[in-house]
């Protein structure tokens, strides 16, 4: 089941089929100083822990205040790459800054259909390179998608032994949510709310991994996505900055560990830089255009979060911002990565975005897409093959300086220096094939923690639907979803192989026989099949049992890069199946797999219960059947909000407030008379379905004493020492219910009063708190200027005289609230 993106287009709408599997040379793509500044800062690495406070960026700009990988900072380090660079001639160093797949001996012919329009575009990637030659030549910096043992040894023994300064291929892949053994796509194990969670899977595929020769990982995707239509939600944290920041750096941390040498560990790339979510209509690859105030306070804090966690790479991204594509835009690259975060690794281009930049119009040819580029700060070029072939002219003609060559190598070097490359080049250890037993648990855990339960009636009978009882209940098993291994990992499936996978069919199966029962199963139809011919035995098994599990939802391919939507509506025929089954008046319990929210206001109304599952990878039956049957308790919760309908996209729970508030207005029906002149539709309610943070238990959770530990703050002491808290937000929660249950409990914070109106409420802190029945806890969250500023006029971090307003509760609706003000003179509230 390799799998990679389904479908790819170009610039041009140029599209081109699945590849028959990722890593493999028949995954064709779709088309194919400025001074320099001293990154030599040793001792001031922060690996800050996952639930450490981002930093907000030093003003003014430009300013590198510390380097960000204290690894390669190394003054050891340098004094290898300094010898190593000495002895590079122009080829070689080039070399090392362009990156080819496995392409062999000979470079795949492209498909008769898009022939012409790839050779008028790029000819060289398609017909000359290969990467067999370049490696053994030591004109090959770095690998992608390339993985096996076999595969990367054999390049890494040419580079090595036949190249003439024995200079090692860095493997960089895709590996996203698992490499074998496969979790949930990233939107799933965001809903988790649980950082040492991702750390853990995240370990585990760079362990797998690099028995398989990789040692780079083009992961963590750290983009802020507030549109679900953007299919690349799935590979997301979702909408939210701060638990954006917290999975970023749980990533790194997993991946890299505390050491990039030591075995297991991979390098990151942090991707894609930046602001690619914010996509225009969820459009994949479109434009991106906002205020710096909303990039720095919505989108830059996970990919800063990643770079103070030490990623040792990041990657451009595809779309332009404000006008200049990421790819090429040294207000991204030199200003704020390097400038006011001190990025010491290297950028890596997205896959063919220095070539793209000519689609984008800002330079006419390939020479101008390079010197752009690689001025902008792109160091590796990935797969345009531009860097090699212009950039030997560029220098001589001197448009592009010696010294800004030197540097990007430099950065590259000191990463194979600090992943221990040169000593040890190839796969170590057993090379890990299939899932591994020993994994099963961590993924299953890791699904079980990402299902957010959206809703859970009451039946006839005053129960609620779920958890099932374990035994005496027939059940029937319906949907295209119940029962297809390879719909079950997600966009990005890793290395995972379809016969590893335990689907939901197996394990109600196993379940069934267990209690001395029988499933009764009926597929009903495909996931996108206007047939209707699997209803009739659909509805008969619905109608013979006593509940219905009802697996419905999207493809894996239908998100994930390349997947955006225009509808969010189940795909297919599903949502007649759905009435169908929901006509037969069996309490039905809906499953709904997908890569981002869906619209879901039907079932809402309809359908006593319905889980978000996403993807949850190779232990999905299982997982799933788990929650089902009670086993564990669903804890998960939203990390995206869901729409009522489309057209209220893009909506999240973070907005700025208007001037026009429907406050006491009743906007579930059309508006009559004034009602109209307010912020809202005519014809849905401005709210989302299910919002942020939203997620239901099979226990319950009160909140009370939501308290601030001061109420007066002197702004001078907030300005004066950013990094120590100001003051606690607590609050008590206590289980109501009867079972041993998990809530994340979740602080909101809103700031009035300001010179730049703030958002409605904006997460600032999070935790897991396990509570057996009637037990109470008190949480809190510590504020300091990290949750409290806000980017001024100016886009500097700035606080000012203002009123604050806490929210701590069970999601982003959370009602009870304490005060504080932030005042010039104590003893006063001056600021409003
Ligand atoms: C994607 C990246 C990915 C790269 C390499 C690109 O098309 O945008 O996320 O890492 O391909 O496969």
């Amino acid at each position: 089941m390799l799998r990679m993106n389904s479908i790819r287009c170009n610039a041009a709408g140029l599209v081109t089929k699945r590849a028959a599997g990722p890593w493999t040379n028949s995954r064709v793509h779709s088309l194919l100083t400025i001074a320099t500044i001293c990154l030599a800062m040793a001792g001031l690495e922060s690996h800050a822990s996952a639930q450490a406070a981002p930093s907000t960026s030093p003003h003014p700009a430009n300013q590198v205040a510390h380097t960000s990988n204290a690894q390669l900072a190394d003054p050891n380090i340098e004094v290898r790459v300094d010898r190593l660079l000495r002895q590079m001639t122009l080829e070689e160093k080039i070399g090392q800054l362009v990156q080819y797949n496995d392409t062999g001996d000979a470079a795949p012919a492209p498909s008769a259909d898009k022939a012409g329009a790839m050779a008028a575009v790029n000819p060289e990637a398609i017909h000359h390179v290969n990467a067999t030659q370049l490696a053994a030549a030591g004109r090959l910096g770095s690998m992608l998608n390339t993985i096996g043992a076999e595969r990367t040894n054999t390049y890494q023994h040419l580079a090595v032994e036949q190249g003439r300064l024995h200079i090692p291929l860095l493997f960089g892949a895709d590996v996203i949510h698992g490499f074998r053994t496969i979790y949930p796509v990233p939107l799933g194990l965001a809903a988790s709310f649980d950082p040492e969670l991702v750390a853990d899977v995240s370990r585990m595929a760079a362990e797998e991994a690099t028995t398989a020769g990789v040692r780079w990982f083009y992961s963590p995707m750290v983009d802020i996505s507030r549109d679900p239509r953007w299919g690349r939600s799935t590979e997301s944290a979702g909408e939210d900055p701060w638990l954006g920041a917290a999975m970023a750096r749980a990533y790194i941390r997993g991946y890299q560990g505390d050491d990039l040498s030591k075995p297991g560990s991979v390098a990151a790339s942090v991707k894609h830089f930046a602001a690619y979510g914010a996509a225009e209509a969820g459009r994949e690859y479109n434009t991106t255009d906002m205020s710096e105030i909303t990039l720095r306070q919505i989108y830059l804090p996970p990919y800063q979060a990643a770079v103070e966690a030490g990623a040792a790479t990041i990657m451009s991204a595809f779309n332009s911002l404000n006008g200049v594509p990421a790819s090429a835009n040294p207000f991204l690259l030199k200003q704020i990565l390097r400038g006011e975060w001190g990025f010491n690794g290297f950028v890596v281009s997205d896959y063919t975005s220095v070539m793209e930049l000519i689609h984008h119009g800002i330079a006419l040819d390939a020479a101008t897409a390079t010197r752009k580029a690689l001025t902008a700060g792109v160091d590796v070029d990935m797969m345009s093959h531009f860097y090699d072939a212009e950039l030997p002219e560029l220098i001589r003609s001197g448009q592009v300086s010696m010294a800004v060559v030197d540097e990007a190598v430099r950065r590259v070097l000191r990463v194979k220096f600090a992943t221990g490359l040169f000593e040890h080049p190839y796969a170590e250890g057993v090379e890990i094939t299939s899932a591994v037993a020993g994994h099963r648990p961590l993924v299953r855990k890791a699904a079980e923690e990402s299902f957010v339960l959206l809703q859970n009636d009451k039946l006839a009978g005053g129960a609620r639907l779920l958890p099932l009882s374990p035994a005496g209940k027939r059940v029937a098993l319906i949907g295209p979803l119940a029962d297809d291994a390879e719909e079950m990992v997600g966009a990005w499936g890793g290395a995972g192989t379809n016969h590893d996978i335990v689907t939901l069919r197996q394990a109600l199966t196993e379940r069934a026989r267990q209690a001395g029962g029988a499933l009764l199963y009926a597929r009903g139809t495909g996931i996108d099949d206007p047939s209707l011919d699997g209803f009739p035995e659909a509805v008969q098994a619905a109608a013979a049992a006593d509940v219905v599990v009802l697996a419905l939802g999207e493809s894996s391919s239908m998100s994930g890069e390349g997947g955006s939507r225009a509808k969010l509506d189940l795909p297919g025929n599903q949502q007649q199946l759905l009435e169908s089954i929901a006509a037969t008046g069996k309490p039905v319990v809906l499953l709904i797999f997908s890569g981002r929210p869906l619209v879901l206001e039907w079932a809402s109304k309809h359908v006593p219960a319905i889980m978000a599952v996403w993807f949850p990878g190779t232990e999905a039956g299982n997982a799933i059947a788990n929650v089902l049957y009670g086993d564990v308790s669903p804890s998960g919760k939203l990390p995206m909000s869901f729409p009522r309908t489309v057209g209220q996209e893009p909506l999240y729970y973070n907005q700025f407030p208007t001037g026009r508030p429907p406050t006491g207005i009743d906007i579930s029906r059309p508006p009559s008379g004034e009602e109209r002149f307010f912020s809202r539709y005519i014809d849905v309610p401005n709210s989302a379905l299910f919002p942020f943070g939203y997620g239901l238990s099979y226990s319950s959770f009160a909140y009370r004493d939501v308290k601030v530990s001061k109420t007066s703050i002197p702004l001078a002491q907030a300005l004066a020492n950013r990094s120590t808290p100001l003051l606690e937000a607590t609050a008590t929660v206590t289980n109501t219910g009867d079972r041993t249950a998990t809530e994340v409990v979740q602080c909101y914070v809103r700031n009035l009063g300001a010179s730049i109106e703030q958002p409605v409420r904006s997460l600032k802190g999070f935790e897991r708190v396990t509570l057996a029945p009637g037990e109470s806890k008190q949480v809190s969250v510590a504020l300091g200027f990290n949750e409290l500023s806000f980017f001024n006029v100016e886009s500097s971090p700035a606080m000012e005289a203002t009123q604050y307003t806490v929210w701590i509760g069970g999601s982003s609706l959370a009602n009870q609230e304490a005060t504080f003000d932030v005042v010039s003179h104590p003893g006063t509230t001056d600021a409003h």
